[in-house]
């Protein structure tokens, strides 16, 4: 067939220019105004519904700027409520005023989790004090000691938030959190307040009561948002994002019904009304529709099954990438088989494997998490078995590994202990 015909059958005209349409499609008006005001990182001036939380977190830190140390505060409540928001709101208008009045006071923020390590946090407290450490070689023992001799000598308050704290517990215990909630002890000169937030309301539980009960002189909870406070915060951020028209109360109320469904989780209801924006936007689309919504329902959907995937730790991920191999195979999946997988796997890349009772509980935690269906099977005089069924589509889960640097090269792989029993 002749190439011109071909580019006219397309609807692409005859000028041969395949980009023409989408250049001047950019210069027309689309959907949104500020794109960047539904980002997760933009902090709005308002935070509707978050009025009594900014002005307790206010009156407990308040006494700071009459020079006397403010309680710890705990702030717990599930993703999206709205609690990073509101320290960064306090905090900023805080430090605002530190700043006009020239007082020894400041008012730092770290996240724990994007700091990652103890030593990171440290590093960010040092910072943000003013005192310089190298990104790696000091002990943290070391970096504490600057932090602390730093704060005596400047004679500096500093209320810390250390926000998802929980993520360190996790990962190195609560060691940190144990010096700083006694650090004021050992000051000369300074002091510490902490303002502790956590996403995970077991937290509380992974830590030592002394621990406990200095962090959380005073608490506050944050509560899921319902849908009509929903509602009111899309509504907000939608006539800052969107152009007049772009979206209408329906489509605000469809998203604020749809977070509200799971959690009332404020970060998700952004997020759809985003998505369902820019889905919108690329179908030409003159104001957002529900089909709309529903496709980026899909789209947030999917990629929250790839973050969780992507960030299990190595092991889980070996045995999942077990079951796939199993799977992909045509193997029926029990413990026994995808034990022996596993061990392979291990074996390949040069690690000890873990013992059958803990890749059991590994299996367990993928089936918490939906990944994963175990059903117990008796096997009469043999004993039971555990027969293993993946619950999300195969293809879906490849396309994890499939990203993943090391695991990829071993999708291909075919395990010798299912080629034995094939034989
Ligand atoms: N009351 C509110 N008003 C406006 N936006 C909010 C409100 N609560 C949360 N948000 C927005 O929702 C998203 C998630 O909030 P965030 O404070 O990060 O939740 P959390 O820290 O509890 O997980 C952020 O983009 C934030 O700006
Ligand atoms: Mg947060």
């Amino acid at each position: 067939m002749n190439r011109e015909i071909d580019f006219q059958q397309k609807g692409w005209g005859v000028q041969l220019d395949p980009l023409s349409d989408l250049i001047s499609a950019s210069s027309k008006k689309g959907l949104f105004k500020n794109r960047n005001v539904l980002r997760s990182d933009y902090l709005p001036n308002n935070l509707p519904h978050r009025w009594e939380h900014i002005r307790r977190l206010g009156e407990i830190l308040a006494p700071s700027f009459n020079n006397a140390r403010p309680s710890n505060v705990f702030i717990y409540g599930k993703t999206g409520t709205g609690k990073t928001a509101v320290v960064k709101h306090t905090f900023k208008r805080f430090n605002e005023e530190t700043v006009r009045k020239n007082l020894p006071l400041k008012f730092i923020y770290i996240n724990c989790r994007i700091a990652g390590t103890e030593y990171r946090v440290l590093a960010e407290l040092c910072a943000a004090i003013g005192q310089k450490v190298p990104f790696t070689g000091l002990s943290k023992a070391e970096v504490f000691n600057r932090f602390v001799s730093n704060l005596s000598s400047s004679n500096l308050m500093v209320v810390v938030c250390l926000d998802e704290v929980d993520m360190l517990v996790k990962n190195f215990g609560d060691d940190l959190l144990y010096e700083l909630t006694r650090v004021n002890e050992s000051l000369d000169g300074g002091q510490v307040a902490i303002v502790g937030v956590s996403n995970d309301l077991m937290f509380k539980e992974m830590l030592d009561p002394r621990v406990l009960s200095s962090l959380s002189e005073e608490e506050i909870v944050f509560h899921p948002y319902t849908a009509s406070e929903l509602v009111d915060i899309l509504s907000e951020r939608a006539a800052l994002a969107f152009n007049e028209g772009a979206v209408s109360q329906e489509i605000i109320m469809l998203c604020a019904a749809l977070a509200a469904a799971e959690h009332g989780d404020a970060r998700r209801a952004l997020d759809l009304l985003r998505v369902a924006g820019e889905v919108a936007e690329r179908a030409g689309a003159q104001k957002v529709e529900e089909k709309h919504v529903r496709v980026a329902q899909g789209i947030i959907e999917r990629g929250r099954v790839f973050e969780a995937l992507s960030s299990l730790p190595l092991h889980s991920k070996l045995v999942l990438l077990s079951v796939v191999l199993t799977m992909k195979n045509g193997k029926e999946i029990t413990s026994g088989t995808l034990y022996a997988v596993y061990k392979e796997l291990c074996e390949l890349l040069g690690m000890e494997p873990l013992t059958d009772r803990r890749t059991s509980s590994l299996l367990s935690e993928l089936n918490m998490l939906g990944v994963l269906d175990c059903e117990l099977v008796s096997l009469g005089r043999y004993g039971r078995t555990r027969k293993v069924f993946l619950t999300l589509p195969l293809d879906e889960v490849v396309g994890v590994f499939e990203k993943d640097e090391v695991l990829s090269n071993m999708l291909g792989y075919v395990p010798t202990s299912l080629k034995k029993r094939n034989a």
